[in-house]
């Protein structure tokens, strides 16, 4: 399967000209077809830290749009924003700007309550991920809890589906999230790494990838799409080729991590390199 590159068009200095793929001196067939989806979170994250109470001032940086065309000249297939109910980072506004600007695809994620779900539908995003959401937590902590939640997912997950969005479960690697999740009729599942990345014994390691392989199997077998991320990085993300059948990385927090030293083009190339050899 060839990779699609899609590039953005958007307004860019012409230093930032796309690119062909065999820049990366690698030849068209021998890359993988894992895409990767950039979670542009953290550009909104360094803007609010001075400019939460200012947002229209002509000074506000980084501006995420900007990062997201950036990540798609560099061969990212998705860009993904996380719209809190608290706004930490991402804004209503940066959404809709996404929406209006990107080329490729468009990967809201988002908590299942009214008011993101009103957005998630007037602003039409390509793919929502639904993850769970705690004011409290730095970061999604840990899976949607499906098979407790069917009854409240069923209605978003159809409006969803019937505005012509395609939804995705961030879930835990357990058969039951998983077999909950095919019952309620999602295009895709995305495979919670955080346990994987940051396991802090190998007995730990080991056990997380078998629990990811039997997931992704599974989910396979039920026709879902496999997706993964979280705390996937330049160092783990060796383990990750071990998962069998998925489609696409979803990875912020690293990447925009690097970007701060080699920019966010290298940062970029840099992941889709270490992701080429993946084989399924
Ligand atoms: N996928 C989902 C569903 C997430 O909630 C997050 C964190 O926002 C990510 C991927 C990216 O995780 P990280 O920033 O650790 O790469």
């Amino acid at each position: 399967m060839k990779l699609v590159y899609a590039i953005s068009t958007l307004a860019l200095p012409k230093t930032l000209a796309p690119i062909d793929p065999e820049v990366f001196g690698v030849e068209r067939e021998r890359m993988s077809t894992l895409r990767l989806g950039v979670n542009i979170d953290h550009v909104a994250t360094l803007r609010q830290a001075r400019y939460a109470t200012m947002p229209e001032s002509k000074n506000a940086e980084p501006d995420p749009i900007v990062a997201a065309a950036i990540c798609q000249r560099a061969g990212a297939t998705g860009i993904v924003a996380h719209l809190r109910s608290d706004r930490r980072h991402m804004q209503g506004r940066d959404i809709e700007r996404l929406r209006e600007n990107i080329m490729t695809k468009l990967n809201l994620e988002m908590g299942n309550t009214p008011e993101i779900v009103d957005v998630a539908l007037r602003i039409v995003p390509d793919e929502v991920c639904l993850v769970p959401e705690k004011r409290e937590e730095v970061t999604t902590e840990g899976g949607l809890d499906v098979v407790a939640h069917r009854k409240e997912l069923e209605p978003t997950i159809r409006r969803l589906q019937t505005a012509g969005i395609h939804v995705s479960l961030f879930v835990d690697p357990t058969l039951e999230q998983i077999d909950a999740a095919g019952e309620l009729g999602v295009e895709m599942v995305e495979l919670h790494t955080g346990k994987l990345a940051n396991a802090f014994s190998e007995k730990i390691e080991k056990q997380e990838l078998e629990n990811l392989q039997a997931a992704a199997r599974a989910a396979s077998e039920l026709k879902l799409q496999v997706n993964a991320g979280h705390g996937i990085n330049y160092t783990n993300i060796s383990l990750i080729h071990n998962i069998p059948h998925l489609s696409e990385l979803n990875i912020g927090h690293s990447i925009i991590s690097r970007a701060v030293f080699v920019g966010l083009e290298t940062a970029v190339r840099e992941m889709l390199a270490a992701m080429q050899d993946y084989r399924g």
